[in-house]
């Protein structure tokens, strides 16, 4: 018994697709191969992937973002080996964790010295529904602000606070009192808190869609409306947090000591579901007010021996290989060198980042042949363009990458904060070329355009 696994899949080689047909999600498998992902994946190292043919792929997605060591650093290996091994009593429930009481004191340490209590789940939008749930019980009130283009999960709560027609139609009712405002907008956040009914504004340090970088004095001036009209502040953290931005935390660009701090998607290294939330005592204390109320939200897996080894090696990691001035020396070389190309290609427009959260944008060209075949393309679906970029990327160069959101021409790249001075040459080299390809009409690209349109046009006939 001792290789199963490995003789199970052994014995079913590449049937990844054909499965996943039959059983899974049909319309992912429709999705991959309608635009050649239809890879099969055999090995992960560091900031790669290996296909079933050895062919070596820098992965920009990172699991979305969960992948901040790149894949199976040994390190975090060896601690889940070693809880293996050590046969430990794990979820007794009627219980305290070491190993939970290790991650917490580690993790606030590095949190605003308010943070000073933590509470454990099992993901993103487990750590979002938290929040919800200990503001509104902490508050007394019942009103919850969020920003348009913000993404805090798909669970009912946390897609009570996404804007994105797309996740949330034929999903409601959702939460009521949900209240959406935009994003980098204090007149608007001001409106909002005013009748001080509102338990909670959360918000991305950073929005993931599209990669918006808020105004220097947006988030210090948010925390103080919010503490003037009795709601908390929560940063979502979930994608910016742990390094991703240059910073261990996004929200020290700006100098901003939340009320509450979600975390997740990087913490354990990209090996086990793990989510927290770093919060106050006064908020710890409201919600866990009496000992029959003691066990009112949690979840049965969370404080897992392995999620929180996985979580303190992830933190020694990041400590010991200085990922988070990488994440910020990469960045900065990734920019430079990306800045260079909008100054060189008219349709390549802007690049926003923090550290290694970086987006592209792309916009309208002015010559005419291209402008023609831009709006062709933006007729057909709105952000089109985007796939442009991320398929040839991907077919030509072996770099795995993502659009950054629904009708935008953005695409986005969260590298893992290992990547080294050949990744971002291969970064660099690639989208050069790439951009450059898209500048030819009539020529591959705008073939490619051509198809990607027509499936467009279809799915709407279709819808
Ligand atoms: C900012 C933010 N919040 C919450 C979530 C939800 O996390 P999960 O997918 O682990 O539920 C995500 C996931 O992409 C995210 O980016």
């Amino acid at each position: 018994m001792t290789t199963y696994i490995a003789d199970l899949m052994a014995s079913h080689p590449g049937r990844n697709f054909e499965l996943h047909e039959q059983h899974l999600n049909t319309q992912m498998v429709r999705v991959l191969k309608a635009i050649g992902y239809d890879r099969v994946y055999t090995r992960a190292s560091g900031p790669y992937l290996y296909d079933d043919r050895q062919n070596e792929y820098l992965d920009l997605l990172s699991g979305f973002g969960v992948f901040a060591l790149g894949r199976n650093h040994p390190e975090v290996v060896r601690a889940l080996q070693e809880v293996l091994a050590a046969e430990l009593p794990d979820m007794v429930q009627m219980d305290v964790s070491l190993l939970s009481g290790l991650l917490a004191d580690k993790l606030l340490k590095l949190c605003p010295d308010k943070l000073t209590k933590m509470f454990f789940c099992n993901s993103g939008a487990e750590a979002v529904e938290a929040a919800i749930k200990f503001a509104r019980y902490t508050t007394k009130r019942e009103k919850i602000v969020y920003c348009e283009h913000g993404f805090h999960g798909l669970t009912l709560g946390a897609l009570s606070l996404n804007g994105e027609k797309v996740f949330r139609e034929g999903f409601g009712p959702l939460l009521p009192g949900c209240i959406a405002i935009p994003f980098d907008d204090l007149t608007a956040l001001e409106n909002a808190l005013r009748a001080k009914d509102v338990a909670a504004f959360i918000v991305e340090p950073i929005q993931g869609k599209g990669v918006n970088i808020p105004s220097d004095d947006y988030l210090p001036e948010a925390a103080r409306l919010c503490a003037q009209y009795g709601a908390l502040f929560v940063a979502d953290e979930i994608q910016t947090g742990i390094g991703r931005t240059g910073k261990f935390w996004a929200i020290e660009h700006f100098g901003v000591e939340p009320d509450m701090i979600l975390t997740a998607k990087a913490l354990s290294g990209g090996f086990i579901p793990v989510g927290g939330v770093a919060m106050t005592s006064r908020i710890m204390d409201a919600v866990f007010n009496r000992m029959d109320r003691a066990v009112v939200h949690g979840s049965t897996f969370s404080k897992n021996n392995m999620a929180m080894a996985a979580g303190l090696a992830t933190l020694k990691v990041i400590e010991d290989e200085k990922l988070v001035e990488n994440a910020e020396r990469r960045g900065g070389e990734l920019i430079a060198g990306m800045r260079a190309l909008t100054d060189k290609y008219e349709l390549f427009q802007e690049v926003r980042s923090k550290g290694l959260m970086i987006a592209l944008e792309f916009g309208s060209p002015r010559s005419f042949s291209l402008k023609a075949a831009w709006s062709m393309l933006e007729a057909a679906n709105k952000g089109l363009f985007s796939q442009m970029i991320t398929i040839p990327l991907f077919k030509n160069h072996r770099i795995l990458s993502q659009v950054a959101g629904h009708g935008m021409n953005v695409v986005k790249f969260l590298p893992p904060l290992v990547i080294s001075e050949r990744d971002r040459d291969w970064i660099l080299s690639a989208l050069d070329e790439v951009i450059a390809d898209c500048h030819k009409v009539p020529g591959a690209i705008w073939d490619l355009g051509k198809t990607l349109a027509g499936h467009a046009m279809k799915s709407k006939a279709g819808a």
